[in-house]
């Protein structure tokens, strides 16, 4: 009798939510939906996922803390592609463009990406910092509970490393995932103007040095004509590949430059934009496993009309993640639901295809088989929504609709 109450005492979990329905995602398709369910965790991790009724017991013996919910439960979004770290803002930039400048065309008169550049460098680390909480906690607030963060405006060793290093910081502060992805091949820094293969050779320099300080999860480049070229940017995944780093893309977004088929080659995470993407490019990313990371707020705010090969990606089951893309030039987009809900009027995702998006994918999309479904041991990261069904997380225009954002079984404080 004591042994089997030290039994159930240990396998008390941390925390129980009882009564909301769950979009588990735990299927090949469909929304994986249990209605009336439970989901149990401990140490961060889940331990139960399933209906209420087949609960082991009534649910205040189970954990130390039952919150009876209603509304939906979700697994935490990933938002797998953000520039969120950056000082500044471009909102004269966007006025420029409304009143007719293209966007190639301000980036080739030293405004866009450089302007940026500009901004970042300037900032102390802990200025960049305090410009960037606000964006993080905002992506949280709607659901996110892992954040990808590109670098990519500092374009210089320590501008570089001080937006990795403030990238690593808002994880620590927020408590949630955040990977980081060395971007330093997003453009050319004035300084190597007229020399793009002088700074490439400086980026594959800088790569080691800031692997070797743990600052760098992945590696991605701007595969375009006012970014590098193919040869560039395969030096740049050549170096990652030497690190054992895997390698994702910047590709077709503004035209077709082979970049969903060069990042495949190099067995890629992702390709992203892919709007110019071909069936051979689509193809390639099919063979490899890369996943495609459609970014509807940049096709929204730059007025795009050419659509990603939707289509050809349905039909050779190339996985589509859903991203933000949040940056101060093409996206200031500040909620990955939003984004989700782009992907469904521009691109014409249903909402479960969208909610795998941000889901599932975008956490393949990042490398990560810990989080993205809810399942019995993986993270307790999820998110409780006062929501009727799911397709609303896709439906309302902004709003608050999660009630609570749980990453690894602590509720987020933003
Ligand atoms: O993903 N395409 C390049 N990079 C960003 C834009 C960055 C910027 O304009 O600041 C993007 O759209
Ligand atoms: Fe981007």
């Amino acid at each position: 009798m004591a042994v089997a109450m030290a039994a159930a005492v240990t396998e008390r979990w941390d925390g129980l939510l009882v009564g909301a329905s769950l979009a588990t995602l735990d299927d090949d398709a469909g929304y994986g939906a249990i209605g009336r369910g439970a989901l149990g965790w401990k140490d961060g991790v889940l331990g139960y996922v399933g209906t209420a009724d087949a609960l082991p017991g009534d649910p205040a013996s189970l954990a130390d803390e039952v919150i009876q919910a209603d509304g939906w439960i979700t697994p935490g979004l990933v938002d797998c592609h953000t520039h969120l770290v950056f000082a500044g803002d471009r909102a004269r930039e966007f006025e420029q463009r409304l009143q007719g400048a293209g966007y190639e065309e301000i980036a080739r008169s030293g405004g866009g990406i450089v302007s940026t550049v500009k901004a970042t460098r300037a900032a102390s680390e802990e200025d960049l910092l305090a410009q960037s909480l606000p964006r993080a906690q905002a992506l949280l607030r709607d659901g996110a509970t892992t954040l990808e963060i590109k670098s990519g405006y500092g374009l210089d060793f320590a501008n570089e490393r001080k937006m990795l290093r403030v990238a690593r910081q808002l994880g620590d502060r927020l408590g949630i995932g955040v990977r980081t992805t060395f971007l330093g091949a997003h453009a050319l820094p004035p300084e190597f103007s007229g020399n793009s293969d002088d700074y490439i050779e400086a980026v594959t320099e800088w790569l080691p040095r800031l692997h070797a300080e743990g600052l760098v999860d992945a590696v991605d480049a701007f595969c375009e004509r006012i970014g590098f070229g193919n040869a560039q940017v395969r030096r740049v995944f050549e170096a990652a590949r030497a690190l054992g780093l895997p390698v994702k893309l910047h590709a077709d977004q503004l035209s077709d430059g082979d970049g969903a088929a060069l990042v495949a080659e190099f067995g890629g995470l992702s390709a992203d934009h892919v709007e110019y993407t071909t069936q051979a490019g689509v193809r390639a990313m099919a063979d490899a496993g890369t996943v495609a990371v459609l970014l509807p707020g940049a096709f929204h705010v730059l007025r795009e009309t050419r659509l990603p090969p939707l289509a050809e990606f349905r039909a050779q089951d190339v996985p589509m993640a859903v991203a933000t893309d949040c940056n101060p030039g093409t996206s200031p987009l500040l909620s990955l639901r939003q984004a989700m809900q782009l992907a469904c009027t521009h691109f014409r995702l249903t909402p479960e295809e969208a909610l795998r998006g941000a889901t599932v994918h975008a956490a393949r999309a990042l490398g990560l088989s810990d989080r993205g479904v809810l399942r019995t041991g993986l993270r307790a990261d999820f998110v409780h929504w006062r929501i009727g069904h799911p397709a609303e997380l896709c439906y309302w225009l902004g709003g608050a609709l999660a009630e609570r954002v749980f990453s690894g079984g602590k509720v987020l404080q933003t």
